[in-house]
């Protein structure tokens, strides 16, 4: 069942997208070669935790830290560590998610390490703009597929891969709510979208193959191929106009 919300309920759920947000922007200072995964975790707990909200992931199914961080061939929910340092050329997909007053932000971005190779940036734009794509189609009357179609022809369009193994989800007073939405798929399917519903669209996209595997540590998201990957997520309310992108500074 997808839960819509009241403006209230979007007003709050936008407060918490904008300590993500915040979080973000602090990460994307810090970020520089050198520093390790660990330390940015640490940087970015305490500052959510100044701001009045929990990091949503810490204790999730057993996730051991505040943010995810993924690395160059890393997917999706790396594990930050005092082992793993940033160098130059790296890219790293920062993941972020906050509670607070009742409810859940998520937000992601993959940013580079000084300077990278033409092929990483071209692949950090593409995943940008996939998303925007998906978020354009999140209008009333349209079926939620039509934001899976979008997304996959954009980025198939340019030559990429899709990982179909890891989808967005409905977000609000739980982190994961109905509907699943897929990076993929044909248009038209799904739940007609109507004003209130609250969605965190996240493509993750591949330079190589879509396939996908998770490491010993039970959490890292590898390419199978090796290749480089990216995401970009962003949570999203449905309203009468363009659609609320939530987790994007309104100051
Ligand atoms: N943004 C991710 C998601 O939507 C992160 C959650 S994984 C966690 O599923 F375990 F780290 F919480
Ligand atoms: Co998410």
């Amino acid at each position: 069942m997808i839960i819509r919300k009241s403006q209230r309920e979007i007003a709050k759920m936008q407060a918490a997208n904008q300590i993500v947000a915040r979080t973000h922007a602090l990460l994307r200072e810090k970020i520089a070669p050198g520093i390790t995964t660990a330390e940015l975790d640490a940087m970015a707990e305490e500052f959510i935790k100044q701001e009045g909200g929990q990091p949503s992931f810490k204790g999730y199914r057993g996730y051991p830290a505040s943010v995810c961080l993924s690395i160059n061939e890393e997917v999706v929910h790396g594990i930050p560590s005092s082992n793993k340092s940033l160098k130059d050329g790296d890219i790293v997909s920062i993941d972020i998610g906050v509670f607070y007053q009742g409810f859940h932000g998520d937000a992601a971005r993959t940013v580079g390490v000084g300077e990278i190779s033409n092929k990483a940036e071209q692949l950090l734009e593409t995943t940008r703009q996939a998303l925007d794509v998906g978020i354009e189609e999140a209008v009333i009357g349209n079926h939620l597929t039509d934001i899976s179609h979008a997304i996959q022809e954009f980025v198939e369009g340019r030559g990429y891969s899709v990982v179909k193994q890891y989808v967005g989800h409905g977000i609000g007073r739980d982190m994961h709510e109905d509907p699943q939405i897929p990076n993929f798929g044909p248009p038209g399917k799904g739940a007609k979208l109507k004003e209130g519903m609250t969605f965190a669209i996240e493509p993750m996209v591949n330079v190589g193959d879509f396939a996908v595997k998770t490491k010993d540590d039970d959490w890292t998201v590898v390419t199978v191929d090796g290749s480089l990957s990216a995401h970009w997520e962003d949570s999203i309310a449905i309203t009468k106009d363009s659609p609320l992108i939530m987790s994007r500074l309104t100051d």
